[in-house]
C-alpha cells in the first residue's frame, strides 16, 4: 500500500541504531538549537554492525517512515551502517513512491567532503563497524570525489558493543583499541588522516588518540554532519521552511525507557526522558 505524508512543517528527524547517533544529534543541536528534533534509537535491534544489507534496509526504512509519519519532513540518518547499507535505495526507491517532497540525508558524504582539505598523503583509514567496512561505501564515495586517493577500511566490532555495555573507559578497551588501529596502519605508512567512520566511536576518541601516532589525525563527524545540514537548509529554503523552530527534542526507543534514559546520560551528559515505540 502506498502511504502519503503530511507536507506540513514538522520536526527533524535523526535516526540510529542505538545510542552512536546522539553524538550527531548533540553537535546538530549546538549549531542549531532553534530547530524541533526527534530522535529514534533502534536500541531493541541495535547493534546493525554486523547484521546483513536487507536487514539494515528493512529496520531503516521502517524507522524513516515512523519519523515521516510523526511530520518530520527530513531525516537524518545518523549511522553509518544505515547510510552504507539503506540510504541510497531509501533514496532512490522508497521516496519517489511513498513521500516524492521528504528528503533523508546520511553522514557519509559530509564526512568525506571534509578529507579533502584535512589529507596531505591521500591515503586514508576509515574504521567502521563489519557492515560498513563491507559495504565499500566509503571507498566508493571517496574515489568518487578523489580519484587519487586510496583508502585503507578496517573493521572495529568490538568497538560499539565496549560503548554500548558502558566498558569503553575501562583497560579493556586498550586493547581493542590498539588492535584494531595497528591492523589499519600496518597497512600503509601513508596513512594521515583516519576516519571514525561510525557514530559510537568519539566515546573511544581519547584512547584511540593516545594509540595514534603524531601526524595521524582522528576525524569525527559530529561537526562535520552539523556543518553540512546547516549549509543544506541554507540551499533549501523549500525545506527550511518546513522544519519547525520551537527548539524542542524528543527521544524514542525501541528498548525500555528507563534503559535509554540511562544510556543517553552517558552520550549526551544530562538526563532525557524516552518514549518508547515499536518499529514495524
Ligand atoms: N552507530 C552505528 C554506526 O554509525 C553503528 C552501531 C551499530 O552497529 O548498530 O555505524
Amino acid at each position: 500500500m502506498v502511504q502519503t505524508f503530511s507536507s506540513e512543517p514538522g520536526a527533524i528527524g535523526v535516526f540510529d541504531s542505538g545510542y552512536g547517533g546522539l553524538t550527531i544529534l548533540e553537535e546538530i543541536r549546538r549549531e542549531m538549537p532553534q530547530y524541533d528534533y526527534i530522535y529514534v534509537g533502534d536500541n531493541a535491534r541495535a547493534p546493525y554492525g554486523t547484521r546483513s544489507f536487507e536487514v539494515v534496509y528493512e529496520f531503516t526504512r521502517q524507522a524513516v517512515l515512523h519519523l515521516f509519519a510523526q511530520g518530520c519532513q527530513l531525516v537524518i540518518l545518523a549511522c553509518n551502517t544505515a547510510s552504507a547499507k539503506a540510504l541510497r535505495t531509501i533514496q532512490q526507491t522508497d521516496l519517489p513512491k511513498v513521500a516524492p517532497d521528504h528528503r533523508v540525508l546520511g553522514v557519509i558524504r559530509p564526512t568525506v567532503e571534509a578529507l579533502g582539505e584535512l589529507t596531505r598523503t591521500g591515503h586514508i583509514g576509515v574504521l567502521g563497524t563489519p557492515g560498513t567496512i563491507r559495504s565499500a561505501s566509503y571507498p566508493m564515495e571517496i574515489n568518487k570525489m578523489y580519484p587519487g586517493f586510496k583508502v585503507y577500511g578496517e573493521s572495529c566490532p568490538m568497538w560499539v558493543p565496549l560503548v554500548e555495555n558502558n566498558e569503553y573507559n575501562a583497560p579493556g578497551a586498550d586493547y581493542f583499541v590498539k588492535k584494531y588501529i595497528s591492523s589499519l596502519l600496518s597497512r600503509s605508512s601513508d596513512i594521515d588522516t583516519v576516519v571514525l567512520g561510525c557514530t559510537h566511536y568519539p566515546l573511544l576518541l581519547e584512547k584511540i588518540k593516545s594509540v595514534l601516532p603524531a601526524g595521524v589525525f582522528p576525524l569525527i563527524q559530529g561537526e562535520l554532519v552539523a556543518r553540512s545540514l546547516k549549509d543544506y537548509l541554507l540551499r533549501h529554503p523549500e525545506m527550511e521552511m518546513r522544519c519547525t523552530k520551537g527548539g524542542n527534542c524528543r527521544y524514542q526507543t525501541t528498548e525500555a525507557v528507563h534503559k535509554f534514559s540511562e544510556a543517553a546520560a552517558l552520550f549526551l551528559h544530562e538526563e532525557v526522558e524516552a518514549e518508547h515505540i515499536i518499529l514495524e
